[in-house]
């Protein structure tokens, strides 16, 4: 996730895309840059870090014109460096683009272009675009930019300026959003609403493959076969802070909604029906495998909590046992390590001391490490031999919500491709797996669609002091993030068991009105589950479920019954969870809590 701002008109351009960039940190803080043509040349200031460094360096390397566009970075190919941070140029240094999203076929492409001797400096997706836009150049930017984007694969949201057709910006869109602003002879576009709200509130939603061509005299729109296109504007009526939210109340609800667009792009390029997984920073050969003779999965909170999901994920698939462990526990407990250990450390920010301790030590010990991470760059990323980067993109909110779901697919991933080197699956089972990964990113939004019944549930249980989350094999790594997620947002203690851990001590606790959540998705477990819940419903709890949509018999003896799609048993925590984050969320709400900044916590704990 980037963001994206363009400006044509009387103002100074520096100025509106800097206040732009301002307004769309929220979608990445990892570098920024602007493009400005000026006296006959583009001049690029862009650097690593906030945007306070772009508008220092601005202070010394001054842009001024009237036309221009920015961008702020949140990396996922090429850490974060003046290099890789966007603007991108041609070889020529006539043509400059802006972009947001993933190109997925950009190594096929840059070797294409490489042939006809396009050359390249940085690691990004993106620099393949103005060169492809130079490539098919004939004297109109429009045609070129719309030529190029035939080519490209993915998603993406682009500025294009040019200066052999001066004096315009090409913007186009897929499955990436921009918008363009409509203000008094002045364009912009952006990636959201807030970045021109200081403008304009009149703005064109671009759809999916719509070109806009501004221009001193205006805007046309035009279709991917170069036909004009009639677009109407919109009036914007929220106010910048709620439209930096997207329209919702708090970025942790705004990100759980981003979660199928999460899931789609972590396994955009790597998880294609009918080919292997493709993991390009991630060189384990078979050899390798073979030659461990125990793997740990090292995280903390959250992340250990997908960690548990993936050691399932990894045993099942490719038949190799796994330890996993908390990362301040697994430091200090003298754990056998040595070059026979492969070690995957799991880590949102990428910084957090114990999970970076581990992954240090392991090393010194000689272990091979495999980090899985949403930051490009950062310190566990940096120090680990291999990298798998979750594309969940800037987590805003401090509870994890959209970064777990992309980790649930790292581990999947991970696990399919070492069932893949060591041949413990054919090709038709890892098959059957990859389509219904690939099928995830709808259902979780058919999950979101049932709020309601989970905004009742909340209502009923927002006034309660324990609640107790069951579950049994996978459904247990959802009870324990359940459990997590509700005690960091609403301050309720919470409590996570197996189901069959019930009877041995916490059953002592269910009374009438308590209450017990529970997710029952792993099929050869439904029967014990079943009678799980009826030890609680007997003694009066209040009871919520979720299961699939097949399973009715739970909706006759519990108070609600979240129904999610079904899926196959081993991907189910990826939808089962999704219930269990927006009941935390209401609940939080309807206690009138600071959502986004629970009390107590940081979003990266960079101390021990
Ligand atoms: C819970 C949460 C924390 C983090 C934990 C590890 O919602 O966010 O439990 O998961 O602090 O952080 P990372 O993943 O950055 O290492």
């Amino acid at each position: 996730m980037c963001g994206i701002v363009g400006y044509l008109g009387g103002k100074d351009a520096t100025d509106v895309l800097v206040h732009g960039l301002s307004k769309l940190e929220y979608r990445g803080y990892d570098s920024a840059g602007i493009a400005v043509p000026e006296d006959g040349k583009i001049t690029i200031v862009k650097t690593k870090g906030r945007l306070k460094n772009l508008a220092e360096k601005l202070e010394t390397e001054p842009a001024h014109g009237h036309l221009g566009i920015g961008h702020t970075r949140w990396a996922t190919h090429g850490e974060p460096s003046d290099v890789n941070s966007h603007p991108h140029c041609s070889n020529n240094d006539r043509i400059s683009v802006v972009h947001n999203g993933i190109i997925e076929n950009y190594m096929e492409i840059k070797s294409w272009l490489a042939d006809k001797s396009y050359t390249f400096l940085s690691e990004t997706d993106t620099e393949v675009i103005p060169n492809l836009v130079d490539h098919y150049f004939e004297g109109c930017l429009l045609e070129a930019v719309i030529n190029a984007t035939q080519r490209l694969k993915g998603s993406y949201a682009l500025g294009v300026i040019s200066l052999d057709d001066p004096d315009k910006i090409i913007a186009v869109r897929k499955d990436s959003p921009l918008i363009i602003g409509l203000g008094e002879n002045e364009s912009f576009i952006a990636s959201d609403v807030p970045a021109i709200l200081n403008y304009t509130r009149e703005v064109v939603y671009l759809d999916d493959m719509e070109f806009a061509e501004i221009t001193g005299s205006g805007i046309r729109y035009y279709n991917a076969n170069m036909e004009s296109v009639e677009k109407s504007s919109t009036t914007i009526t929220w106010n910048a802070d709620s439209a930096e939210k997207g329209g919702y109340d708090h970025f942790t609800i705004k990100e759980i909604h981003e979660q199928p667009k999460a899931l789609r792009d972590t396994m955009t390029s790597r998880i294609v029906a009918g080919q292997k997984v493709k993991l390009d920073d991630i060189t384990i050969t078979r050899e390798m495998l073979e030659s461990y003779s125990r793997i740990y999965i090292v995280a903390c909170g959250t992340a250990y909590n997908a960690g548990v999901v993936g050691k399932t994920a990894i045993e099942s698939l490719s038949k190799i046992p796994v330890e996993v462990d908390v990362a301040s526990e697994f430091r200090y407990r003298d754990p056998i390590i040595d070059s026979r250990t492969l070690l995957i450390v799991i880590s949102q920010s990428g910084e957090t001391a114990d999970t970076l301790a581990v992954l240090r030590d392991s090393k010194k010990k000689g272990a091979r490490v495999i980090a899985i991470t949403n930051v490009v760059g950062s310190s566990v990323a940096r120090e680990a031999t291999d990298v798998f980067y979750t594309w969940a993109g800037p987590e805003i909110g401090v509870a994890s919500t959209k970064a777990y779901l992309t980790m649930l697919i790292a581990v999947y991933t991970i696990a399919l491709h070492f069932a893949e080197l060591l041949g413990t699956m054919t090709d038709e089972e890892t098959d059957a797996i990859k389509k219904e990964m690939l099928l995830l990113p709808d259902k979780v939004s058919k999950v979101i669609e049932q709020k309601e019944s989970i905004q009742k549930f909340a209502l009923k249980i927002h006034g309660e002091k324990d609640v107790f989350f069951i579950g049994r094999g996978l459904d247990y790594a959802v009870a324990i993030e359940a459990a997590l997620k509700l005690k960091e947002l609403t301050y309720i203690h919470a409590d996570a068991y197996p189901g069959g851990e019930l009877k041995h001590g916490p059953i002592a606790l269910i009374e009438k009105n308590t209450s017990v959540l529970a997710s029952l998705t792993q099929r050869s477990l439904l029967d014990k589950m079943h009678s799980n819940l009826k030890e609680v419903t007997s003694r009066g709890a209040k009871v919520m479920v979720v299961t699939y949509e097949s399973n009715k018999t739970v909706d006759s003896f519990v108070d609600t019954a979240v129904h999610i799609p079904e899926t196959i048993d081993l991907l189910a925590p990826v939808l089962a969870v999704v219930p269990m984050q927006l009941l935390s969320y209401y609940v939080c709400s309807f206690k009138g809590l600071d959502v986004d900044k629970p009390r107590n916590l940081a979003k990266s704990v960079t101390v021990e």
